[in-house]
């Protein structure tokens, strides 16, 4: 099925001067085809790679506030009777979208404190403010899931805090649908796998004996996922066909280009060993992140008894995530997603669905990826063959865990 801009928004007209040449990968919105392979050549400074490199460059140096108590899983009340302590979760890219979101909802409840781990120190500050998240229920924590000295620094840092961790929610990442060329870490990983696959995977490795030593009644590894029909993923309840087969589809291959190092010098900087696609890599980026999550609950849910879960909270198309699209998409997207495949969510909903996932008791069930259906109630939905391939799974893992430095 096609459908054409023009009966979407037949004023928009796309500009054709200046030097700014994009070539739009992501053709379709979530499904519906805009044009097979649509180059727009736009006068817009935005969406270089040079203004995004800019733009991401100024980080605040700050360094990470500590807390600097242990509590016990119960304390005394005024009354004497033994209450549950709040719980202790971070969440990865709490600075705006979905992050801030779980963390506004999570904070709400009184039960959780939340460690805010954003790249930007004052904006995670500010964005917690603006939100109304009390003082006390948050910390910000400085981290860069684009550079493995910035997650051990992180970790060190959590670790010297002394506060138990119970929950770890990975939810940062980058999306750069038009970049023309790859940009990368600082141990120079393809930007989009090397931030959402890779760094995470650093990450929760060296958060997961802190995960094991927590006495709270469950504690939890979430990895955000992505849509069914982006990643592969067999949705079981979802009727929407508008939300299907939208281009390019994630495919790791063999993985030669992880294996080679994902650097683009001497091997692709994609993770089957294919030509850059930005689009493509966050979307392989997304399916390792399943893997990961699966492989976790294989490796280590008997030993740890933690809960290894991952999610889709929904189409939330007004996050940042979304920031490095062309205008026209960006000015669509959103109604798009609320009118035609009705697949949005704001992202105060997509913070309560994930905020659920965290923390309700119902949803304890370890290596399951969770959806929501048009009432907004959870269910376990199923992966597709490369998404669950426990081969897969496995090769991810070791090949990733030799690049992070673990093996
Ligand atoms: N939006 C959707 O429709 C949608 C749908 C399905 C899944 N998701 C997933 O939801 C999650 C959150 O996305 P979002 O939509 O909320 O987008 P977002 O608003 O852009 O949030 C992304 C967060 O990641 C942070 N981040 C990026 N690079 C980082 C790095 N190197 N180190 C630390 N933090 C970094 C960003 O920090 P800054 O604030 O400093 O930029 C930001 O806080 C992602 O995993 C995404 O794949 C989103």
């Amino acid at each position: 099925m096609a459908l054409q801009t023009s009966f979407l928004l037949p004023s928009i007209s796309i500009y054709k001067e200046g030097k700014s040449n994009v070539c739009l990968k992501e053709t379709s919105f979530f499904g519906v085809t805009i044009s097979s392979h649509l180059k727009a050549e736009l006068k817009s400074s935005q969406i270089s790679i040079k203004n995004f490199r800019k733009r991401e460059l100024p980080i605040v140096t700050v360094e990470a506030q500590t807390a600097t108590t242990t509590p016990a899983i119960t304390q005394a009340a005024p009354d004497g009777k033994k209450t549950l302590r709040k719980g202790n979760v971070i969440i990865t890219g709490a600075s705006s979208g979905l992050g801030l979101a779980t963390a506004k909802a999570l904070a709400d409840t009184g039960k959780w404190h939340i460690v805010m781990a954003c790249r930007n120190f004052l904006k995670a500050e500010r964005a917690a403010k603006s939100v109304g998240i009390d003082r006390e229920n948050y910390t910000v924590m400085h981290l860069d899931l684009a550079s493995f000295d910035s997650i051990r620094q992180f970790v060190d840092t959590f670790q010297h805090s002394d506060r138990p961790l119970d929950a770890l929610v990975c939810n940062a990442a980058v999306y750069l649908p038009t970049a023309k060329d790859p940009s990368y870490t600082a141990e120079g990983f393809e930007l989009s796998v090397g931030t959402n696959h890779l760094g995470h995977f650093l990450l929760s490795r060296l958060l997961l004996d802190d995960l094991k030593k927590s006495d709270y009644p469950s504690k939890r590894l979430i990895i955000v996922g992505l849509h069914h029909s982006e990643i592969g993923i067999i949705c079981s309840r979802n009727t929407n066909t508008l939300a299907g087969n939208v281009p390019p589809k994630a495919n790791l291959g063999d993985l030669r280009g992880l294996a080679g190092g994902l650097n683009g010098l001497n091997s692709s900087p994609m993770i089957d060993g294919g030509e850059f696609d930005g689009a493509k890599a966050y979307k392989d980026s997304k399916v390792c992140n399943m893997l990961t999550m699966q492989e976790f609950h294989r490796r280590y849910r008997e030993e740890t008894g933690i809960t290894f879960a991952s999610l889709y909270p929904g189409c939330i198309a007004t996050t940042g995530l979304f920031r490095e699209h062309i205008p026209l998409f960006r000015l669509l997207f959103p109604p798009f997603q609320k009118y035609i495949t009705k697949g949005y969510v704001s992202e105060e909903e997509a913070g309560k669905r994930l905020a659920q996932v965290v923390s309700d008791p119902n949803l304890i069930k370890s290596g399951v990826y969770w959806s929501w259906n048009k009432n907004s109630s959870s269910f376990e939905n199923q992966l597709s063959e490369e998404a669950s391939d426990p081969e897969k799974a496995r090769k991810v893992w070791e090949v990733s865990e030799k690049l992070v430095g673990l093996a």
